[in-house]
């Protein structure tokens, strides 16, 4: 089926780093709930390229916003990162994906763990009212390879002014150290009880949903670990509580 494109324009490009940059396209009649993703398409060398981004802006703005990282060759995220102001780009209206609170069941605690760009769909998600209305405490952890690839500093400071202890924010940086980021990965520490001790909050079948987004193989990884304390994945026709979206 060929794609149906509403033809967008760039209002701005942030670079946050030499690889990691945000696109904020102005497109009308787009159409998604918070913490899906749709598909974006540039025409390079005659070839219509497409691929999937999560908003990371939420319903209730008027702006799209997608943050991406350029990848080595990669054919669609390294033309993205030369787009600027004024340049047309396409979008597909509809949003898709089950990454989003609708299909979560009531619960305490929301974890919600990303690596490198997929923190962008949780910043969706906490910039709407429903995620603050459903759940006790959300617990956001972000892993990145370097401290300074801790991006959306000011939407995290905003939401801890915001919402307090009920917001809890743990960064990892992997191949650096960092005063105030865990160094190592995410699945060890849930094996090794690392990162429940930092949150200060135990994670148990009855208390906890874990969304997880971002690397597969650190999807794979966390989702093993979780599954040894209790967790399982979660269906729509048997609920759970591990969801997961894959970047690739
Ligand atoms: C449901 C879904 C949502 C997505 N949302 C986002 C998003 O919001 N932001 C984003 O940056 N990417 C996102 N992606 C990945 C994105 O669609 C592209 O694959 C990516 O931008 C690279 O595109 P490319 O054409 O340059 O290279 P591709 O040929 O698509 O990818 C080449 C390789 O790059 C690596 N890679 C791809 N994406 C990433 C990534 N995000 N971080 C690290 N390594 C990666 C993988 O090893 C992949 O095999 C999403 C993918 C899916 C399936
Ligand atoms: N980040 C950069 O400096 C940079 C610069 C230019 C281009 N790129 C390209 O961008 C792509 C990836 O970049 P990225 O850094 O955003 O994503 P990434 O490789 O997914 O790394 C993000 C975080 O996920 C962790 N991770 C990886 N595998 C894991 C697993 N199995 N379990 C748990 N955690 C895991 C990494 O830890 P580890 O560090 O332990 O792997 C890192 O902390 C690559 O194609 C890369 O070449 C990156």
């Amino acid at each position: 089926m060929t794609e149906k494109w509403i033809q967008g324009e760039v209002i701005s490009v942030k670079h946050w780093t030499e690889s990691l940059y945000s696109i904020r396209i102005n497109a009308p009649d787009v159409n998604f709930i918070a913490g899906q993703y749709t598909k974006i398409s540039l025409t390079i060398d005659n070839e219509e390229i497409s691929r999937p981004y999560s908003f990371v802006n939420s319903p209730n703005e008027d702006f799209l916003e997608f943050y991406s990282v350029s990848v080595p060759n990669g054919p669609l995220s390294t033309a993205l990162q030369k787009l600027k102001g004024g340049d047309s780009i396409n979008v597909s209206p509809r949003g898709n994906g089950f990454l989003i609170l609708n299909e979560i069941p009531n619960i305490d605690n929301i974890w919600m763990l990303a690596t490198g760009t997929a923190i962008g769909p949780y910043l969706s998600i906490l910039n709407t009212k429903d995620s603050w209305n459903k759940f006790k405490k959300v617990i956001l952890v972000h892993a990145v390879r370097y401290e300074k690839e801790l991006t959306y500093q000011k939407n995290i400071s905003f939401l801890k002014e915001k919402y307090g202890d009920r917001f809890i924010y743990i960064s990892y940086v992997s191949r650096e150290d960092s005063k105030y980021s865990l160094k190592g990965r995410i699945p060890q520490h849930i094996a090794n009880g690392l990162l429940e001790n930092k949150a200060n909050i135990k994670m148990s079948p009855d208390n906890t949903h874990v969304m997880i987004c971002g690397n597969p193989e650190m999807v794979k990884d966390t989702t093993t670990e979780l599954k040894k304390i209790g967790l399982k994945k979660h269906r729509r026709s048997s609920p759970g509580h591990i969801t997961t979206e894959n970047y690739w």
